[in-house]
């Protein structure tokens, strides 16, 4: 029997690690004739919908494209808006993350944000590090391959103090070094805003996971958008590397 994609089993189950980029806010706003500001501050109600939807629904991680390494690029004004809006958000935020029973993570180069948001970041982190519902990663000043990087650096310094031998520099290795190294591979990534690109997220943890992208504006992505995401991804057949008929039959374990 054929086992291609229109053969294969529906998943069962929900993704476990869901990652979006969350494009489209500027683009949202000018349709309005508004400032791109308001778009961002649209964005952050669509960020509190999606939470709150994945935590409900027992999804074990959401990971947030909210900065990335390449978005210091954008007009300084446009970088001081987000910057406060991430710090008043995390303000406003984080009690009722905390009663929510999320555990807020942050993955990304900190050294470059002001002193403000380093502190919020870490009392976040802080306050909320024993919860055992949804972890909410966010990804700020983050790019995949200062991840790598970063990672490669780590291992580099033990090898040469000895603590790591060469020939143990391997796929496992390298996935304990990266800020995402307790948590599970994306299942599901979702790019809102219409384009089709990665764009330097999470260049490692991606390389099993299902795609989706939609036209839709992040401000306009809500929780009905987000289960056509999860429909989507539960009619896809996962095979790792295997062939269709060994998934249908279930002879190996994924
Ligand atoms: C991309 O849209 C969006 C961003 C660079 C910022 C995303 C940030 C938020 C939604 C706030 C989230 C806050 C927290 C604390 C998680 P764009 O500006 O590139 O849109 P465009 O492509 O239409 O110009």
């Amino acid at each position: 029997m054929s086992a291609d994609a229109s053969t294969s089993l529906p998943s069962e189950s929900n993704p476990r690690h869901i990652a979006i980029i969350m494009d489209g806010n500027g683009r949202w706003a000018q349709k309005r004739m508004m400032p791109r500001a308001m778009g961002h501050k649209a964005g952050v109600k669509a960020v509190r919908a999606i939470v709150d939807y994945c935590a409900r629904h027992n999804i074990e991680v959401l990971t947030l494209f909210a900065f990335s390494s390449e978005n210091w690029r954008r007009p300084v004004e446009e970088v001081s808006m987000l910057m406060s809006l991430f710090i008043s958000t995390l303000q406003k935020e984080i009690n009722k993350l905390d009663k929510n029973n999320v555990r807020v993570r942050f993955i990304g180069d900190r050294a470059a944000f002001s002193e403000q948001l380093r502190s919020k970041i870490t009392e976040g982190e802080i306050q909320t590090q024993n919860n055992t519902g949804l972890t909410l990663v966010v990804a700020a000043n983050y790019g995949g391959r200062w991840d790598l990087s970063q990672a490669f650096q780590k291992i580099a310094g033990k090898v040469s103090e000895g603590e790591l031998l060469i020939q143990n520099v391997d796929e496992q290795c390298i996935d304990q070094h990266l800020s995402t190294a307790d948590l599970p591979e994306p299942d599901l990534f979702i790019r809102t805003g219409g384009e089709q690109r990665v764009s330097n997220f999470l260049l490692w943890q991606l390389a099993y996971t299902e795609l989706y992208f939609t036209p839709t504006l992040w401000p306009d992505f809500n929780q009905n958008a987000l289960e056509e995401a999860i429909k989507s991804f539960k009619t896809r057949q996962r095979r790792f590397g295997h062939t269709g008929e060994q998934v249908l039959n279930k002879t190996i374990t994924l």
